[in-house]
């Protein structure tokens, strides 16, 4: 049985900080650990030129962030880590899903809906300032998942909406080349994880410029440590645990006892100071052994670029057979071979089962006819095996197997049993000669 299919993708566009490792690529690094899953990342350097067009920035950010998850402990042996550029499939199948996806879908993403708003409400042209980049965003995303059929997709709420909008693409493909040439993938949203925040005590964030950045040198670690915004209580006045930036940075790394034992500390009155160096010395026992690796591969950057290579084959062998198969599903054919495809199509001319399994992890099965209309469709089977076995019957015993069968299929509207009846004597006779 196939194992299900993680996919994370991170856009160059920054430097990583704790709120990143945080909320993001310790949870993920962990969970990369299970050996039942297979897990992608990627740095998704195309969708940084949306927001980023400095280029210096950009390769900075991608050596930057390669490192940081390296150095955090990101296996690629186990997993694909490669760069989105290094894949050509997948702006190749950018351009095949977005000839499939309405323009109307396209208008009401959030990033360009809010950019939209924000014209409106200042009185200037509704497009103004915003590229195709921006407008197209959702599609490049849905090729990032689609390219590898992932499964889950573990994403941010702001982010929920795109996995959608990639599953109206996987569908609507699906359905006007006639096969399931893509799974629908799932947003995976993880409420549990910590949200860091930052030195003024809001959310840590690169648009607040309020963070902490993973990696900063010790000496910076400190002095960073030292200026989160605390209130005016002096050493020996108990202090709040709530609303203590100081104090949820620190439950982002502590255990349960040490976070009660600072919240002891707060109650009797702990200097400022002192707190200060606690965190530090916490943030810092976690971060030195990595902060070695991230440096060293800061300063070998050729390392990180064999490394991406080596992603890049991995993922390609998945994603060009899969590109060549959707190029012949468009018609994007080698002409030599244009008569045997017409052969084939034409003693293929007959219905046609397929077997296939949903993102809820049930296998299904339904019968096309040769037009493409849909003369059943299956409930869903706990085994392959089962939904093989009802198709066998099937074409086995015909209208027989039908009346057997009905309660493991959808009504369908507009289709008579003498149809599907039909169908299976079709295919019946084509079996013998
Ligand atoms: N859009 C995501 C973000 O801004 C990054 C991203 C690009 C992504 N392609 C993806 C995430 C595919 C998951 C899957 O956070």
């Amino acid at each position: 049985m196939s194992t299900t299919r993680f996919l994370t993708g991170i856009t160059p566009s920054g430097t990583p900080h704790l709120g990143n490792y945080a909320g993001m690529m310790r949870p993920a690094i962990e969970a990369s650990r299970d050996k039942n899953v297979e897990n992608f990342y990627f740095l998704a350097d195309y969708h940084a030129l949306i927001k980023c067009q400095d280029p210096e920035r950009v390769q900075r950010s991608t050596i930057e962030i390669a490192a940081s998850w390296l150095a955090a402990g990101l296996d690629p042996e186990h997993v694909t880590f490669y760069r989105q550029s290094d894949i050509p499939e997948i702006p190749e199948l950018t351009w095949f899903l977005t000839c499939v996806t309405g323009k109307g879908l396209l208008n009401r993403a959030h990033a360009y809906k809010a950019a939209v708003d924000k014209n409106n409400a200042s009185g200037s042209e509704p497009d103004d300032g915003v590229t195709a980049g921006l407008f197209m965003y959702p599609v490049l995303m849905g090729a990032d998942i689609l390219i590898f059929n992932a499964n889950k997709v573990p994403v941010g709420r702001d982010q929920v909406q795109h996995l959608e909008m990639a599953r109206d693409m996987a569908s609507s493909f699906n359905h006007i080349y006639g096969s399931e040439y893509f799974t629908l993938p799932e947003a995976v949203v993880e409420e549990s994880v910590a949200t860091l925040p930052g030195l003024d005590g809001r959310k840590m964030s690169k648009s607040y410029n309020n963070t902490i950045p993973l990696f900063a040198p010790r000496e910076q670690l400190r002095k960073l440590i030292n200026s989160i915004t605390t209130d005016s209580r002096a050493p020996g006045e108990a202090k709040e645990v709530e609303g203590s930036a100081l104090f949820q940075i620190y439950q982002g790394f502590a255990s349960e006892e040490e976070s009660a034992a600072l919240r002891q500390q707060y109650a009797e009155g702990i200097a400022w100071g002192d707190a200060k160096q606690i965190l530090f010395e916490r943030i810092d026992r976690e971060i030195a052994p990595m902060r070695e690796r991230y440096e060293y591969l800061i300063a070998h950057p050729a390392e990180l670029e064999e490394i991406l290579q080596a992603g890049a084959v991995k993922a390609r062998k998945l994603a060009t057979p899969l590109l060549q198969q959707l190029r012949g599903a468009v018609g994007i054919r080698n002409l030599a071979q244009a008569s045997k495809a017409k052969t084939k199509a034409a003693k293929t001319a007959l219905p046609q089962f397929k077997q296939y399994r949903e993102s809820d992890g049930q296998f299904y099965f339904k019968l096309v006819a040769a037009d493409g209309q849909l003369l059943l469709q299956s409930l869903g089977f706990a085994a392959p095996k089962e939904a093989g076995q009802s198709i066998a019957q099937l074409q086995r015993e015909g209208a027989t197997a039908l009346a057997a069968i009905k309660p493991r299929l959808q009504t369908l509207d507009g289709v008579s049993d003498d149809l599907v009846i039909q169908a299976l004597e079709q295919l019946r006779e084509a079996a013998e000669q």
